[in-house]
């Protein structure tokens, strides 16, 4: 039978990134029973919420789950009591318990030129930021009154092992733990149970722990000396689109959401909806295309099919695709054309 995918569009240029990776995924051969969904900003205007039971069910239901992006103007706020689109992105991380967020960074040689920061600073940057995605300052309870407002920043030391367990399994070469241990108290337990983690668990892998100010600046000036990243959920949110600009673009770097065994995960690019260019068919599919190969490979074990679309994205790019965002001019339909032709 068929594996069940169930896709998110969502709002801005998440649609148009979508479509064409449906013609990728069945170029390379897969054929899935997909069922779409509105969600986010599209959900809102239908349902009134950004995330409805049914399309909860029916992602619990799934073998994973294929989102854009979400979220764009129409639906921004900053009344606690009404719906926002991001609200559905953090109920269905938290509803199918997705608590390990992969943001893997590998900038192409192709590419090293479409970032703003030196050749020499990127070369042999190949890292992963393994982002706790269920917990923190996201999750904890807020308040607000007309003049004072708080968010709780809250971890267990449950939390804190199982995210460590993730980042340690992936790590070839060193895990780097980035942490704000000097001022905050979740930090400090955060430091204390991967340190614990680590010397019971993976004694013989390198373990550095690094402050996230530290780390923000070591990113961009020896981003090549990271192996796993492995933080909390605000400071992994933060640190990969500041990662992003390694890549040339956030427009290509991907993710995968995973949670325990047997469930289904969820995958979707970094970058969000882009309002200021959706519906001019100029928005880069490339991270689109890449967080299906991360389903292919994590979610539904295809290793070869996933192999696949990565090369071809390569290949296009090193045969000089360039999207606007990578200073190019080719447009959505040209990038898909690129990579199915060298599919
Ligand atoms: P964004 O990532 O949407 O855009 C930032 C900049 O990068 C923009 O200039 C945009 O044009 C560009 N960009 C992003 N993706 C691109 C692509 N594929 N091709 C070319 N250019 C691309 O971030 P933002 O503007 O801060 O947020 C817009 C909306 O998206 C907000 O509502 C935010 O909450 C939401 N968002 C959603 C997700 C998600 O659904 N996972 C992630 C991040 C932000
Ligand atoms: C991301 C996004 C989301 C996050 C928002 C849209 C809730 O920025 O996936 O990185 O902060 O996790
Ligand atoms: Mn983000």
């Amino acid at each position: 039978m068929a594996s069940k995918i169930i896709l998110l569009p969502g709002d801005g240029i998440g649609p148009e990134i979508i479509a064409p990776t449906l013609e990728v995924l069945s170029a390379v051969g897969t054929s899935f029973d997909y069922e779409e969904h509105a969600f986010g900003g599209a959900s809102i205007d239908v349902h009134g919420t950004a995330l409805t039971d049914e399309t909860l069910a029916a992602c619990r239901a799934a073998d994973a789950v294929l989102l854009a992006a979400v979220g764009g103007p129409k639906w921004d706020t900053t009344d606690p009591d009404r719906p926002r689109p991001e609200q559905g992105l953090l109920g269905l991380r938290k509803g199918l318990g997705l608590y390990a967020n992969l943001r893997p960074v590998r900038p192409l040689p192709a590419l090293y030129d479409a970032s703003p920061l030196k050749r020499e600073i990127i070369e042999g940057t190949d890292l992963l930021v393994v982002r706790e995605l269920t917990g923190g300052i996201y999750f904890g309870e807020k308040t607000r009154t007309a003049d004072t407002a708080s968010d709780v920043c809250a971890y267990t030391r449950v939390e804190i092992e199982r995210i460590a367990r993730v980042a340690f399994q992936a790590a070839r070469r060193k895990v780097t733990s980035v942490d704000k241990a000097n001022v905050i108290e979740t930090s400090r337990l955060w430091r204390e149970v991967v340190r614990e983690f680590h010397a019971s668990e993976f004694p013989t892998v390198e373990l550095e722990h690094v402050l996230v100010d530290n780390a923000a600046m070591q990113l961009v000036s020896n981003p090549a000396d990271f192996d796993v990243i492995v933080t909390e959920n605000m400071f992994g949110d933060i640190l990969s689109d500041e990662a992003a600009t390694l890549t040339g673009s956030i427009g290509m770097l991907p993710s995968a959401s995973l949670g325990d065994p047997g469930h289904p995960g969820l995958f979707e690019p970094v970058h969000g909806s882009a309002p200021d260019i959706a519906g001019s068919g100029v928005a880069n599919p490339m991270a689109m295309f890449l967080s299906a190969a991360m389903m292919l490979r994590h979610g539904l074990g295809l290793e070869s099919e996933a192999a696949a679309i990565e090369s071809a994205v390569d290949r296009a790019l090193a045969d000089g695709l360039r999207t606007r965002d990578l200073g190019g001019s080719a447009g959505t339909r040209e990038a898909t054309q690129a990579v199915l032709s060298n599919l």
